[in-house]
């Protein structure tokens, strides 16, 4: 790879021995996929993981001495003070938790701990260049904001905030932004949920490996929070970080821009009975359950108001938690929303990823999400669930079962 002479510098340790390490790690990576240089970036998110691995690269770049010269938002670890009234922590678990928060500071991250950044405080530009790790939001970035990031690694994005710089390969290259596969919805898409299945739908059909579907037929108004379902389910269910849907998203004002002048590779089309045999394939249509657990990804302040709509002056009969950043929950104390919940006997929590050991007091149980992605990590820890659009499975959780 050709460096720049700031490059090498890094690369020698003028500016510090954890930008070496970083930048060693970033010339090999763009080695291994043949870039030519290096570019600068202006943003970064790191979908922190809290477990041991994550905590030993961060640490390791720690004492190296350096910071983040840009620093990145960070994904939720798991909100220790919350969960102490359901579950007693090793001490090695709560070591593990405290550290990757003090390292994460002291190397100098934005503290957002949320998984949808990109739809509160880290938002670029049409074509700038990034890193993102986290399955919704690369998609996102790429696909909604038409930015430009590879489907970073945690500890990839982490080298990224220390140096300022990505190898340039893959996704941040024109020519391999290009669409790949022709999807016409012929299925109704008419909710936000509907999007959760679409996401699902398309890799589980895809026997071409194609990662760039081109969708056409979909409705002309999207919501934020579909757009953020559908990405949350292609990344996890088919390792896709771009899309494009023709006549709404910006690198695809029509056809022949998405496939950029070229013919489609594979063409693909979805009726209604492929949604319907994905749902039949990953969730039954109705049971009885113990808990409910919605926000993977963090639900938005106009979910929130779907629920408490639906609630109206109900009570939860089981338990409720939603996991929602920050910035929403104090957003939903403001407007009421909050009291509706916790006078139902629902929780916001903020911090907390439905993927991390705090949630392991359910496994064994029954619950309802309104998350493909939720019911397939959660899996690993002996939880199941019903999967449903967020008003019924909200209706669930007050009847205490899935109708
Ligand atoms: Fe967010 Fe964790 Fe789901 S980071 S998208 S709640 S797996």
């Amino acid at each position: 790879m050709k460096l720049t002479s700031e490059e090498k510098d890094m690369l020698a340790g003028k500016y510090g021995e954890g930008i070496a390490l970083a930048m060693e790690i970033q010339q090999a990576i763009g080695e291994a996929f043949e870039a030519e240089r290096m570019v600068e970036i202006s943003r970064v998110h790191v979908a922190l993981s809290n477990q041991e691995a994550d905590l030993w690269f961060v640490e390791k770049l720690l004492k190296k001495g350096n910071k983040c010269r840009i620093s990145p938002t960070v994904n939720p670890p798991y909100n220790l003070e919350y969960f102490k009234n359901y579950i007693e922590f090793t001490q090695e678990e709560v070591d593990i938790i405290e550290r990757t928060r003090k390292a994460y500071r002291e190397i100098g991250a934005t503290l957002t701990y949320n998984c949808t950044p990109y739809l509160e405080n880290n938002i670029p530009r049409f074509k700038e260049v990034v890193a993102f790790s986290e399955s919704s939001a690369t998609p996102y970035i790429n696909s909604i904001y038409g930015a430009r990031t590879n489907r970073e690694s945690a500890q990839s994005a982490l080298c990224a905030a220390m140096t300022g710089r990505v190898p340039e390969y893959g996704l941040l290259l024109e020519e391999n932004r290009r669409g790949q596969v022709l999807v016409e919805v012929e299925a109704k898409i008419k909710s936000d949920f509907d999007y959760q299945l679409l996401g699902y739908t398309f890799p589980r059909m895809n026997d071409y490996h194609d990662t760039i579907p081109v969708f056409v037929g979909l409705p002309d108004k999207i919501s934020s929070e579909a757009l953020m379902n559908l990405g949350a389910q292609l990344n996890t269910a088919g390792a896709v970080s771009l899309y494009h849907i023709v006549g709404y998203t910006p690198e695809a004002p029509n056809i022949k821009a998405a496939f950029q002048n070229h013919q489609p590779r594979n063409k693909m089309v979805i009726k209604d009975e492929d949604i319907q045999e994905t749902y039949s394939s990953i969730s039954d249509k109705k049971g009885e359950i113990d808990f409910a657990l919605f926000g993977c990804p963090h639900l938005t302040i106009k979910q929130i108001e779907q629920i408490v709509n639906v609630l109206g002056s109900r009570k939860f009969s089981v338990p409720f938690w939603v996991c929602v950043s920050n910035l929403t929950k104090s957003l939903a104390r403001k407007m009421g929303y909050l009291d509706t919940i916790k006078s139902a006997g629902g929780h916001l929590v903020t911090e907390t990823c439905i993927d991390q050991p705090c949630w392991k007091f359910l496994s064994g149980k029954k619950g309802v999400t309104d998350s493909p992605k939720c019911a397939y990590y959660t899996k690993r820890r002996n939880m199941s669930f019903y999967i449903a659009d967020l008003s019924r499975a909200t209706e669930a959780a007050i009847k205490g079962e899935l109708r």
